[in-house]
């Protein structure tokens, strides 16, 4: 089964014309039940609430909000357990997890029968924008039907990784925004001018999201510094060597984005004393200075096109 192409199908730019609009109603929606008014709000949850029933809406199509909840639960019941002891006793959250992602695993199977038959009966006809339908067109190399219980295991690993990466990116901004109050300013300029523009009922669309270049370059700098994951896993298709390194193919790699971001933070580090220091240090020390940043640089630069490299193939 093709996981990457099938989000890739549902993310590319022209899919994502068609929940613009969608996604706007359902933030206004959010903000109005759980943000408006309030004095103290944890940001957190209430990310992760808007990024769970968007996931929920978009993905498997499900808009009652009883139902979100009930998976609501259950897939914070798993997240919990994701790093937890592996001690499977009753009361513990490892236990939790694994009974979570039982029930989860049951009702999907159960949706997943239903569409089929739908499909078969012609009930519905299979909308090519939504993942859960893609996958279950979705075929074994030997041309069978995917079975029930692997297209649950990917359709609970796709919901998980949608809610959990942008409810974490969300959280990431607003803390930056906060900390950050001339970014704020431009970031709420840029969207009030949008705003303006639209009529009173008019809803966001592609363009608009297009001309919000200072808010992508915000978004797009929060995550090189502060990457929601600390790196993942890969493994060489073939030798090769990287500076000094030799790979040998079949070895697993692991890379590091966390790690990465740090050399940065030392550049910033190396320009902030360069540009303290009175300019007859600075003239000493310029030589050895400069050609540790450039060296700094150029692997930072490496480093960073891996990074963007790999969150592009996953995002587009
Ligand atoms: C701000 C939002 C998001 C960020 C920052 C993000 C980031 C990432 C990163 C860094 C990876 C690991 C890529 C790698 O190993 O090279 C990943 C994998 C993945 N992401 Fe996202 N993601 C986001 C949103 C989404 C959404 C909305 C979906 C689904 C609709 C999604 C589905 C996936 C899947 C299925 C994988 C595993 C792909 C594979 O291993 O083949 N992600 N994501």
């Amino acid at each position: 089964m093709r996981i990457r192409k099938v989000v890739r199908a549902f993310t590319e730019p022209a899919a994502l014309q068609n929940y613009v609009g969608f996604v706007d109603a359902v933030a206004e929606e959010h903000l109005l039940k759980y943000w408006e008014c309030k004095q103290q709000l944890k940001v957190q949850p209430l990310a992760e609430k808007f990024t769970f029933t968007l996931a929920c809406r978009l993905i498997l199509n499900i808009h009652e909000s009883e139902e979100v909840e009930e998976l609501e639960k259950l897939f914070n019941r798993l997240v919990s357990g994701l790093i937890a002891w592996p001690v499977n006793l009753p009361g513990t959250r490892y236990n939790r997890a694994l009974q979570a992602s039982k029930e989860l695993r049951k009702k999907f199977e159960t949706m997943i029968r239903q569409r089929r038959t739908d499909v078969q009966e012609k009930k519905k006809l299979v909308s090519k924008q939504d993942i859960f339908s893609l996958l279950l067109q979705e075929k074994y190399k030997d041309g069978e039907n995917v079975s029930e219980s692997d297209l649950a295991n990917k359709i609970t690993g796709v919901i998980l990784a949608a809610h959990i990466s942008t409810s974490s990116t969300m959280v990431s901004i607003i803390k930056s925004l906060a900390e950050l109050p001339q970014v704020y300013e431009g970031v709420l300029k840029e969207h009030m001018e949008i705003a303006k523009s639209k009529g009173p009922e008019e809803l966001l669309n592609f363009e608009d999201i297009r001309k919000m270049r200072y808010s992508w370059n915000v978004a797009s700098e929060v995550l090189r510094l502060q990457p929601l994951s600390s790196g993942t896993f890969r493994e060489a298709l073939a030798d090769f060597q990287y500076n000094e390194f030799i790979i040998r193919k079949g070895w697993k790699l692991h890379w590091g984005m966390l790690l990465t971001q740090k050399k940065i933070l030392n550049t910033f580090r190396i320009l902030k004393s360069l540009i303290h220091r009175d300019l007859k240090e600075i003239n000493r020390e310029f030589h050895s200075r400069m050609s540790h940043l450039a060296e700094v640089l150029t692997y930072v630069l490496e480093s960073s096109m891996l990074s963007y490299k790999s969150l592009y193939s996953c995002i587009m």
